[in-house]
């Protein structure tokens, strides 16, 4: 299992130390919830402290847009060495070129479903996919309730890749918890994205060594 911790929920007035703390953790991503308001309906944070970030940052970073317009900031996010830049399904009138570009600019490029967003949408394009990412609630804020029918989401795109025999990875991404997590990670979720659950706890690093230990 691949732990992507998010830090959307964290102390942004230490932002230093909460990476720090992810360095030194068993996490394998830095999760990075990037929203330009239009998209969704809220802004998190841009360029100036992603730079900053990706100064200090030692694990990969999957930069998770809920942008409109993807492919207009592929290589600005190139140039930070995001690892997995994954973009919404809902924002991409040309999904496939957008896809193309994202892996031209030597990334692995990631699609996130949003929870009304049947799987069956990736059939035509899943063979070109290395993440598929399954929202387990609407995007926008942290610390919201798993949606439940995410998990027959899981199964189902699960089936998909196995039946074409890819490796796709299946990321999860919403309220995920010990419990959560649990249930995802046998419906077949191999990336989980973790931010309140981790950054609420009193012992974050002890929380992703948990994680990482139990999942
Ligand atoms: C929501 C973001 C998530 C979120 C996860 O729009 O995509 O990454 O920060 O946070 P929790 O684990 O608090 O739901
Ligand atoms: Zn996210």
């Amino acid at each position: 299992m691949i732990l992507a911790p998010s830090i959307l929920t964290a102390d942004f007035l230490h932002l230093g130390d909460v990476i720090e703390i992810i360095n030194r953790s068993e996490a394998d991503w830095l999760h990075l919830d990037v929203m330009d308001g239009v998209y969704v309906p809220n802004l998190s944070f841009g360029f100036p402290v992603l730079r900053q970030v990706a100064h200090i940052v030692e694990k990969p970073m999957d930069a998770h847009l809920m942008i409109v317009e993807p492919q207009k900031v592929i290589t600005q996010f190139r140039d930070l060495g995001v690892r997995v830049l994954t973009i919404h399904y809902e924002a991409c009138t040309h999904l496939h070129g957008v896809i193309m570009k994202i892996k031209e600019a030597g990334m692995k490029a990631g699609v996130a479903l949003n929870p009304h967003t049947p799987v069956e949408v990736l059939t035509d394009i899943i063979d070109e996919v290395d993440v598929a990412l399954i929202m387990s609630v609407n995007p926008g804020f942290g610390g919201q309730q798993f949606i439940p029918r995410a998990v027959d989401k899981v199964q189902r795109l699960k089936a998909m890749i196995n039946r074409r025999k890819l490796q796709t990875l299946i990321e999860v991404d919403g309220g995920i918890n010990l419990e959560t997590g649990k249930i995802m990670t046998d419906a077949g979720a191999e990336v989980l994205v973790v931010g309140d659950s981790i950054f609420k706890a009193k012992n974050p690093e002890e929380m992703i060594r948990q994680m990482k230990t139990e999942l």
